[in-house]
């Protein structure tokens, strides 16, 4: 194993990550911070062998999201991404391996059991309705919620962390440009009070003004309490708000550790961003 890996495995994120909310009291962040303290194992995927047909798409599979991370999974084109987000959401069963959310076995369970477990998606391209109204996509989030007040009050929430979406409350989703329909899309998904919400390139397609604007709400979301699982094939800038990253390659995890390492890490430079560009990104 590499120094990188042997060190993240026991990394945490640098102090600047560390927010005071998140340690629910139940341990000092001194000298005794082990594990398995602050950042329980929130989802684990566990030797997942996943297949289509005859094709495999993963081998041995291993990766987990701690409470309260973010975790970027990066990787090039047809590396398995998308395939591992299909896989924590119940489309995609792995033909071997263990999938866990809480501790607790999730193999098996359909799609809405998935995300009545507490695992919110805003999947590759968004998937918006694009003839019903933003406010209606935002309510579609919500449908496996009975609490109709609570429902209405996290609308309000919603449109106050995205201004842009309550701009577009009464549009049509498919007449927004591609950034206002990701956050339609993330709010969306928050909608369901997700404990982890899963992203699939959530930052492609969109302008630079965009990038930032989502990876900023990325962060926010992430400080409010929802741990983050995000594929990106913009490494740099996952790499920023990571607190963690796995690098997948033809199905295969290669690599991995805390954000801030993988950003400073030569292989991920050479591999994703540019070489001296990216050392400079780094430094
Ligand atoms: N529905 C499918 N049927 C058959 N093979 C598939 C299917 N979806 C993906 N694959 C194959 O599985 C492998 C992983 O694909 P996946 O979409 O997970 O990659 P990815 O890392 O998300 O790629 P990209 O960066 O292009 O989004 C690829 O070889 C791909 O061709
Ligand atoms: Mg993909």
């Amino acid at each position: 194993m590499s120094t990188l890996a042997t060190v993240a495995r026991t990394g945490l994120p640098p102090s600047s990550h560390w927010r005071d909310d998140e340690d629910e009291g139940r341990q000092s962040r001194s000298s005794t911070l082990t594990e398995d303290a602050a950042h329980r194992p929130l989802l684990e995927l566990r030797k997942i062998n996943s297949f289509y047909g005859p094709v495999q798409a993963h081998f041995d599979l291993d990766l987990e999201v701690r409470q309260g991370q973010i975790v970027s999974l990066l990787g090039g084109n047809a590396s398995g991404k998308s395939t591992t987000m299909k896989v924590v959401l119940g489309l995609l069963k792995p033909r071997s391996g263990e999938l866990r959310f809480e501790g607790r076995s999730i193999a098996g369970l359909s799609t809405p059991q998935v995300v009545r477990q507490g695992i919110g998606s805003v999947p590759e391209a968004r998937r918006l309705f694009p003839a019903m109204t933003v406010r209606e996509n935002l309510l579609m989030g919500a449908y496996a919620r009975s609490d109709r007040k609570a429902v209405a009050e996290d609308l309000a929430r919603m449109l106050d962390l995205f201004p842009r979406v309550a701009e577009r409350i009464d549009f049509q989703a498919g007449t927004l440009s591609g950034g206002e329909q990701q956050m339609v899309a993330m709010a969306r998904a928050l909608m369901g009070r997700p404990k982890l919400i899963c992203m699939d390139e959530p930052t492609m397609g969109l302008s630079p003004l965009y990038v930032d604007k989502v990876l900023e709400l990325i962060a926010q979301i992430n400080r409010q309490g929802v741990s983050v699982f995000m594929v990106e094939q913009n490494a740099s800038l996952a790499l920023q708000i990571a607190h963690y990253g796995y690098v997948l390659q033809t199905g295969r995890i290669v690599l991995q550790g805390p954000g801030y390492e993988l950003l400073a890490d030569a292989r991920i430079r050479d591999a994703y961003l540019g070489g001296s560009d990216a050392a400079r990104t780094a430094s």
